[in-house]
């Protein structure tokens, strides 16, 4: 059986595979905070209602004040946008017709987005268990390329690799004057955030790309931003629509910046279940990714394919993302999200009752 692409969008997973869906069901697929948005937002939402009335501010300054008091970058350094997707998009139209290159398993929206600006694309996979970069073969490719995009964690895996590895990478592409995009979309999930943001703004040849949409759980405002130098993101800018980012998200970016104590509870949240799911794992004989944030892959290690184990779940209304279109992993692996205690629960109470079935 073929499985639709999908994520965060179970009701169409279950039309596209003829099934009803649940009355109850949990949505794994899905890898924003499940502490929700922080309570600021929710005690101001009810006093932005007259921003609907206005034009939005199309310079996000005092955003970008927040974003670079909070990150300690220069203003001049970043650049907003309505979520990280439209950065990609925007990236991908600044690169159009250009060597591209990908570090996969990651997101699938880089290649979209460069697929659509006529870019070549060529691929540079990491292998599970260790997730090696292999410098030397990813030397060469970054050679023969103009542009490389490296999800760091990376989407699936959630694998964060070491300092003296990634400086290697910013110093290899810089070296070879290729663009190097690093995409942090999660890096504050982990325990000890690992970011090159402050290296972007010195760099004609780095990019650091950030979402808010994840740690603040809100993505259906749709917010993030890019840094880098000033000249290389105003060639970015370029193609960006005025008013991109609404006034709504424009007043809760800057609030969630400022409300240090939800990441920092997140962070501690996730630390906990992530040590709980993975004991879990390893005493039930499953295979999971040493993933450092708030999502993981997991496999049954007695089947190559993990399609039975998908519709297992999903017949019991856990939803989990399967990975045939992540380049490397082609199905042999679950991505599943760390989710509010209680869910992780019943995820765990049915793959145990799968291991007794089986
Ligand atoms: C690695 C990665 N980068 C960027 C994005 C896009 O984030 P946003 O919601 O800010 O557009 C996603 C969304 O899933 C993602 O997984």
């Amino acid at each position: 059986m073929q499985l639709p692409a999908h994520g965060s969008n179970p009701d169409h997973l279950f039309k596209a595979l003829g099934m009803e869906p649940p009355t109850k069901m949990v949505d794994f697929s899905v890898n924003t905070n499940p502490l929700g948005a922080p309570r600021a937002i929710k005690d101001h939402w009810q006093g932005w209602l007259e921003e609907i009335e206005d034009y939005p501010d199309p310079s996000a300054l005092e955003l970008k004040k927040t974003i670079a008091a909070h990150e300690g970058v220069a203003e001049s350094h970043l650049l907003p946008g309505n979520g990280a997707s439209e950065l990609i998009t925007l990236i991908a139209r600044y690169l159009h017709g250009k060597q591209v290159l990908i570090i996969h398993p990651a997101f699938s929206e880089y290649e979209s987005a460069c697929r659509n600006e006529n870019c070549t694309i060529s691929y540079h996979i990491v292998h599970p268990p260790n997730w090696q970069l292999e410098k030397g073969a990813l030397q060469q490719k970054i050679d023969a390329v103009d542009a490389v995009f490296f999800c760091h964690p990376n989407n699936p895996a959630g694998v964060q690799y070491d300092r003296l590895t990634i400086d290697w990478l910013i110093d290899a592409c810089k070296q070879s004057k290729t663009l190097l995009v690093i995409d942090e979309a999660f890096y504050d999930f982990a325990s000890n955030p690992v970011t090159f943001i402050h290296q972007a703004g010195r760099s004609r040849y780095l990019l650091v790309l950030r979402s808010l949409t994840k740690m603040y759980s809100i993505a259906g405002l749709r917010l993030g931003y890019l840094a880098g130098r000033a000249e290389l993101l105003a060639r970015i800018q370029i193609s960006q629509p005025h008013w991109s980012i609404n006034a709504i998200a424009l007043k809760a970016g800057s609030l969630c910046l400022k409300d240090h104590q939800h990441s920092e509870d997140t962070r501690a949240y996730m630390t906990g279940e992530r040590k709980r799911l993975f004991s879990f794992f390893r005493k039930n004989d499953f295979l999971h990714s040493p993933s450092a944030v708030n999502f993981y892959l997991i496999r049954d290690p007695s089947l190559d394919d993990q399609q039975e184990l998908f519709m297992y779940l999903l017949r019991k209304g856990l939803v989990m993302r399967h990975t045939y279109n992540f380049p490397g992993l082609e199905g042999t692996w679950l991505r599943a999200a760390i989710k509010t205690e209680a869910e992780n629960n019943l995820l765990m109470g049915a793959l145990s009752e799968w291991k007794q079935g089986n």
